[in-house]
Parts: C-alpha cells; structure tokens; sequence
C-alpha cells in the first residue's frame, strides 16, 4: 500500500475514533439516536473475499446444544468449498428440532450423558473417535469397531471431561485420513463452571466473539473438487494441500470490533503444523494462550508464536482494543523449518522438496504449499468500535495437579523402517497390544524421535495427560519455552496429542484412572493421518 494512502487512512480512522468516544460519552448520558458516527463501510480485503463460515443455528457446523439422544448419518454430501462450485465431500447429518446440521459443533455441559447413533451412509467401513473425551473402548471409536457402510453403532457415555475444545472424526484403519479429508470432522465443546464464569467475564458469545478455527490444507482440481490420492511419497511425509481452509473458507476474512475475541484453533489438517501469530503490518501482535487440548490454562500466557500440530486445539484470546476501524491483521503459519528428513542425508530432502506437489502461491511469492512455508490464514478487518472493558482475567482454572509416578519412564521410540514408520519397532496390528497399564497406575513415558525423522504429534486415546519436559529441541521450539524444562505455552496444562520433533524426546505423565469395568483397549497414535493409516499406531491396554 503506498505510503499516503495508509497515512491518510490511519489518519481517517483516528478522527473516526475520536468522534466514536465522544458519541459513546454523550450517548451514555443522554441517548440521542442523530449523535451516532457513520462507520466505515466494510469492504472486504479482495485478497480475502470470502466471509469467514461461523458456526450458527444450522447448516454447516452449527451449533447443537447435545443432550440424551442424536443420530448422525455419515453421507455424501455436496458443499461449495471454493465459492460457486460444489464439491463433493463427506458430512455428519443430523436433525434436531427441526433443524439440518452438518458437522454440527456439538456443545455439551460436563456430566451430560449422550446416546448418539452413527449411521454409516457412507459405501465403506467407518466409526467416529471422540477425540480427547474420557470414554471406556466400547465409546471410544478404535477402529477394531468400524462398521460396514449401512449399518449403524450406538454410543452411549458420560461426558466426563472438564470443559475444553474437543472433537470427532472418523477412525477406520487405513480410511480416517481419507474421511477426514473429505469433510468428516466436527467441534466436541464442554463446558463446565470456570467455563462460563470466563464466557460471563468476557461477555463471549460463542459464533460471534467466542470463535472456533478449523485449519485444514486442501487441495482442488479446476472444478473445485477435492484431491485426495497420497503418492507413496505423500504418506511418508504426509498430504499437504496448496489451499489453507479456515472452516472450510478459502481465504476468509472476519470483520471484528475492538474489543477481545477467543479463538478455540483446531488444527485438523491431515498432516500440516502451523506456526500461529497474528501480523500487522510488520509487526506480530502478542496473543494470549488461555487453553490448550485438555482444557483451560491456570492463568493466561502471552506469546507471539505457537507451533499447533495435528490433532491438537490452542485456546487463545486476541486484544483488539488498541486497533482502530480500517486496520486489518493477517493470521498466519510463520514459516519455520518442517524438518522432513527422514531419508538418510535428510537435508537434501527438507520442505522445499513439496512445491513439486501441486503448489500454487497463495499470497506472496514465498508461500508454497509445502509443510513449513509461509501461509496468510486468515485477516481479520477492525471495522466497529465497540465499548468493551473487561479485562483478562489473572486467574482461568484449577487445572488439578500433576499426576506422580513411581515408575521408571517408559521409553516409546519413533522410528522409521523401509518406508514405514514405527512405535517401539512395530507398526499396527489389530490383534496385539504392545503398550500394557496397569488401570489406576500413573506412568511417565519419554517419547523420543530419532533423527533423521520427522515430526510426529502423538496422540494417545481416552485419557489427558500432562507434558514434563522437553529435550534435544530444535532450535525454532527451544525458543518458545516458557519453563525451564523446555515447555512451550502449548504444552501446558491437560494435552492429549503432543508434538515431536526429529532428535527430540518429550516426557509426559498420565494417570490411567478410569471408571469403566474390566480391560479398556485405547489407542497411541501419530495425528499425521497419513502416518495413522500407514501403522503408525498401537493398541494400549489397561488392564482392570
Ligand atoms: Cu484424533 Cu485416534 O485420533
Ligand atoms: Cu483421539
Ligand atoms: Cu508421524
């Protein structure tokens, strides 16, 4: 933008701040209906012409407070994911109260007990995982319950989880990546008592000021259409699309007040992370990290950047008090080293090597779609001042302490073998359990990557557990440790899904605490789906 131009309208948008303060101060006195300021007229940025979809009464991902019973019907269904041309893609249907949603963001309170039917419309098997709720395996979605196309599963469970942002998707071994990225995914939100005491503290409204972010890479053909076919190449290092999706909208753009707004992020990409920040201009913005897989933080952290991996969720608020109507700021994935090394001499097959992949530029020349380039997600366009004066609060939650172990840590290795990659040596087998607890016993497990390798977001099934410490980091996560073991803003607090970078090893503690009669079979995994469905994956049982 040519300097005059900006000055001029920085120059504007102050005098409009100006007279909106006094119109606020003589409105609180006396209302006079004729003392209102005219507001900028919004005009989309064309670089970001698409509104951005929010979660509202129906259609897509909207909102359906969940209690006693629901179906949903896996279809195929079609959606304009690029503006004017349907594609055809996957969805959860479900009616409730008249009302059609698909993905519906399903909002529960801690303690609601749900009864929900899977019908699997779909012509292959397929079952939904609850992805982080405290479920026995019978409600869990391991994949050893997959159903037919046709037939249905029951759920039945108690939302046991404290409040936080969850999700579901699919878990067919050797599908879930291709299901997910067809459109099989939703938002699973609990909330409890610190959670709405925060919403009421905030004045958040979920879909307006309270904001779920869903990051998905995508990749089209000329007709809009979805392209999902991994070489073998693409489910070594993963499928990366060129499009970067925030709820399903290319290119969106939010237009916002001044005020504070939450983000719940979910990166449910199939294998892409994203270094998160908001930019203005040339500078980032600080952001706060109220929450992290599991829940809420016990106080806030103020960053600048955070690495979010697959599977994993980043509560977080942004402060738009100090912008003024008519500036704008750009969330995206800052560039980072996507350390794809996993050939032996693995610095000559490092990102870059994925522009060859269907790559366009998205914005900017640098941008490619490969894992570690830079990416414009979204912009977010101040364009209303609003009266706001609530402030952050110091204290979020009581988290509950860290589980104590007696037992010497269990090493759990990441390793690649002739193309595959391993957990302690092994990739999948239905039928065998390498990983056995004792239920009720607590367990520190050190997670260590190899190097040469790849970063690996492992997940395990059914329970939260808490990140010790991490060791041997790159630099580009070393940087953005908050405590002296290493943490970074988003390993703290509950996690179900950690990040692993090559020649790193990540201590973590689980209490394998459960309600649940007789042995649960659970899962560990890699959210690199197309690491999932390669193997990278094994049973874990806890043993009554
Ligand atoms: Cu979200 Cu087994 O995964
Ligand atoms: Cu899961
Ligand atoms: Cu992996």
């Amino acid at each position: 933008m040519p300097k005059l131009t900006r000055r001029s309208m920085l120059a504007a948008a102050a005098a409009a701040g100006v007279a909106g303060i006094a119109g606020g101060f003589l409105w609180s006195h006396r209302p006079r209906p004729g003392a209102q300021r005219a507001e900028p007229p919004f005009v989309a940025d064309p670089a970001f012409p698409n509104p951005l979809k929010l979660p509202g009464a129906d259609g897509m991902n909207g909102v359906l407070d969940a209690s006693g019973a629901l179906t949903m019907v896996a279809k195929a269904a079609r959606y304009p994911l690029l503006p004017g041309k349907p594609a055809a893609i996957l969805a959860y249907e479900t009616e409730h109260q008249g009302r059609t949603l698909l993905n519906p963001l399903l909002r529960v309170r801690t303690g609601a007990q749900l009864r929900i039917k899977l019908w699997n419309s779909l012509d292959e098997t397929s079952i939904i995982h609850w992805h982080g709720l405290k479920v026995d395996s019978n409600n869990d979605g391991h994949p050893h319950y997959a159903v037919p196309g046709g037939a249905t599963y029951d759920y039945q469970f108690t939302v046991a989880n404290r409040a936080a942002t969850y999700w579901y998707h699919p878990h067919p071994h050797h599908l879930t990546g291709k299901q997910v990225y067809r459109g099989l995914a939703g938002l699973f939100i609990v909330e409890d008592e610190e959670e709405i005491a925060l919403q009421m503290a905030l004045d958040l409204a979920l879909g307006e000021t309270d904001i779920p972010l869903v990051l998905q890479d995508r990749r089209f053909d000329e007709n809009g259409q979805l392209v999902f076919k991994p070489t073998a190449e693409e489910q070594l290092h993963g499928h990366y699309g060129a499009e970067a999706l925030v709820n399903l909208t290319p290119r969106p753009h939010l237009a916002a007040a001044t005020r504070l707004y939450r983000f719940r992020v979910l990166n449910g990409s199939n294998a892409r992370l994203y270094r998160l920040a908001f930019r203005q201009g040339d500078l980032l913005l600080d952001y706060h990290v109220i929450g992290t897989d599991g829940g809420l933080l016990d106080r806030p952290r103020t960053v600048k950047e955070a690495f979010l991996a697959p599977g994993e969720r980043l509560d977080i608020l942004l402060d738009l008090r100090a912008t003024l109507p008519g500036e704008s700021i750009t969330f995206v994935s800052l560039p980072f080293d996507a350390m794809h090394q996993e050939m032996a001499g693995g610095a000559a097959h490092g990102s870059a090597d994925h522009s060859q992949h269907g790559a366009h530029h998205m914005d900017g020349a640098q941008s490619t779609a490969s894992d570690g380039s830079a990416l414009d997600l979204m912009r977010i366009q101040v364009h209303r001042r609003v009266a706001y004066d609530r402030a952050i609060p110091q204290s979020l939650s009581n988290p509950g302490p860290v589980p104590e172990s007696t037992f010497s840590p269990r090493l759990v290795v990441l390793d690649q073998a002739r193309g595959r990659w391993r957990i302690n040596g092994t990739t999948y087998q239905d039928d065998a359990t390498p990983i056995v607890v004792r239920q009720g016993s607590s367990e520190v497990w050190d997670i260590r990557n190899v190097r040469p390798s790849m970063p690996h977001p492992m997940h395990i099934h059914g329970f939260q557990f808490r990140v010790l410490s991490r060791t041997g980091s790159p630099e580009q996560q070393q940087r953005l440790a908050v405590t002296a073991a290493g943490l970074a803003a988003t390993d703290l607090g509950w996690k179900d899904t950690v990040l692993v970078w090559p020649g790193e090893t990540v201590r973590i503690v689980t209490d394998f605490s459960h309600p649940f009669r007789g042995d649960q079979v659970y899962m560990v995994h890699c959210h690199n789906l197309e690491h999932e469905d390669g193997g990278m994956m094994v049973n874990l049982k806890v043993t009554a």
